[in-house]
């Protein structure tokens, strides 16, 4: 039996997020529905999970000095990493101490932290088909892989980035020190090593969201969510719909891979598990233990959206998948570097039929930087398409 105490109480159930972005909000949102007390934390203050939340705590979430001690100072019952760069060692020296419970794992949390944990896991121990790949921390490393191991095309991405961040494709030798260059640039950590993919002429991608969760008996069940098409431009999603339309190998593929490696993670909460398909061809891309980007769309498309489901199931809490309707997201980019800049436009966009939008309210804008998604659903995933771009394409942010 799960009991939920009164937030702001001695009793409450208090849960923690390790990052507090548009993801993080939405879980935050669907956890204060269920009576939970939250505490955001992120690394800059007025992040938008931060503006939700019961508690607001701006600190540096890689430095393990300053993640354990506030998490022995909140003492909440459940952590949940929203973002990868987190000190996940600590999160699982805290967890083997029974200081508090990691979502869904402190492991799972390191080993999907960068490309190499996963990606070892799903290729090496559990013999999951994946692109052909190495890892290397030097140009001259690079070249030798491609030349005796990936070959032309491939992907060259820093181990630890993500969407997109330092991600380029190469296509010939000449741009071989270009892709190491830009890797070396755009990853998180200056210096750092970066794995080489053969390229997969994949004829779509999904993300295969995926729920473990307490079923009635007690025992963990897992459970599917119907999958979910995209797009992605230079490593970055902009557009996602669900369903999309799948032939039932492929579909039935894709989820061993994804229930062989949800199981393995093991925990309890969302999973976003990237595949690659051609034909009856899958790979397996890479997970994220936690809310996918790509699954913002089951916010019209679904009876209940990977946050909610999320929040269901790290509290022990039944779960549904079902489809609600076809529907689709699109993003809003910043589209100029400011503070504080005003939305125009959103009046039209909610004109268009049986759209939504979410605005997320991050203080600073980038060119390319996520500042919000439209949503539409609609009879069929090309109507619902349609209609979640145009709706986005009609909020125009601006400086003032
Ligand atoms: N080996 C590959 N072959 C073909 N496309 C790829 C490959 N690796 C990545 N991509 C493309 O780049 C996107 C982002 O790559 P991914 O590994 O998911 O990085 P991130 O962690 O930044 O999301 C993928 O969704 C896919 O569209
Ligand atoms: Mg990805």
């Amino acid at each position: 039996m799960t009991t939920i105490g009164s937030p702001l109480s001695p009793h409450a159930t208090k849960v923690m997020l390790l990052g507090s972005g548009e993801l993080g909000k939405e879980v935050l949102i669907a956890l204060q529905r269920l009576g939970v007390e939250t505490i955001a934390v992120d690394r800059y203050d007025n992040a938008p999970g931060q503006q939700v939340a019961h508690h607001a705590r701006t600190i540096t979430m890689s430095d393990p000095v300053q993640l354990k001690a506030l998490i022995e100072r909140e003492r909440p019952h459940l952590v949940v990493p929203e973002i990868e760069a987190i000190a996940t060692p600590m999160l699982e020296e805290l967890e083997a101490a029974g200081t508090v419970r990691v979502i869904p794992t402190a492991r799972a949390a390191r080993l999907t932290m960068d490309r190499e944990g996963i990606r070892r896991l799903a290729a090496e121990t559990l013999g999951l088909p994946t692109s052909p790949y190495v890892f290397c921390d030097s140009l001259a490393e690079l070249q030798a892989a491609i030349d005796t191991r990936v070959g032309y095309p491939c992907i060259v991405k820093p181990v630890m980035s993500s969407s997109g961040k330092g991600q380029s494709k190469i296509a010939t030798a000449a741009d071989v020190k270009t892709a190491w260059d830009y890797a070396m640039a755009g990853g998180r950590i200056q210096g750092g090593r970066v794995i080489v993919e053969g390229f997969i002429d994949f004829d779509y991608e999904i993300t295969q969201l995926t729920v473990r969760s307490v079923g009635s008996d007690g025992a963990i069940e897992t459970s599917f969510c119907e999958p979910i098409g995209h797009v992605q431009v230079n490593g970055d999603y902009v557009e996602s719909w669900q369903p999309q339309p799948m032939q039932p190998a492929a579909l039935q593929k894709s989820r061993d891979i994804a229930k062989a490696v949800t199981d393995n993670l093991q925990g309890q909460g969302v999973f976003g598990v990237e595949l690659f398909v051609k034909g009856d061809d899958v790979w397996f891309s890479e997970v994220s233990p936690r809310p996918h980007d790509t699954g913002m769309v089951t916010m019209c498309s679904q009876v209940q959206s990977q946050f909610e489901l999320h929040a269901r199931a790290i509290l022990g809490l039944p779960v549904d998948t079902a489809l609600r309707s076809p529907g689709a997201s699109a993003v809003i980019y910043g589209g100029v570097d400011a503070h504080g800049i005003v939305f125009d436009g959103v009046d039209k966009a909610l004109r268009v039929p049986n759209s939504d939008i979410r605005l997320f309210g991050k203080p600073e804008s980038f060119l390319k930087r996520r500042m919000g998604v439209a949503l539409a659903f609609a009879d069929d995933v090309e109507m619902a398409r349609a209609h979640a771009k145009k709706a986005a394409g009609w909020v125009t942010p601006r400086a003032v």
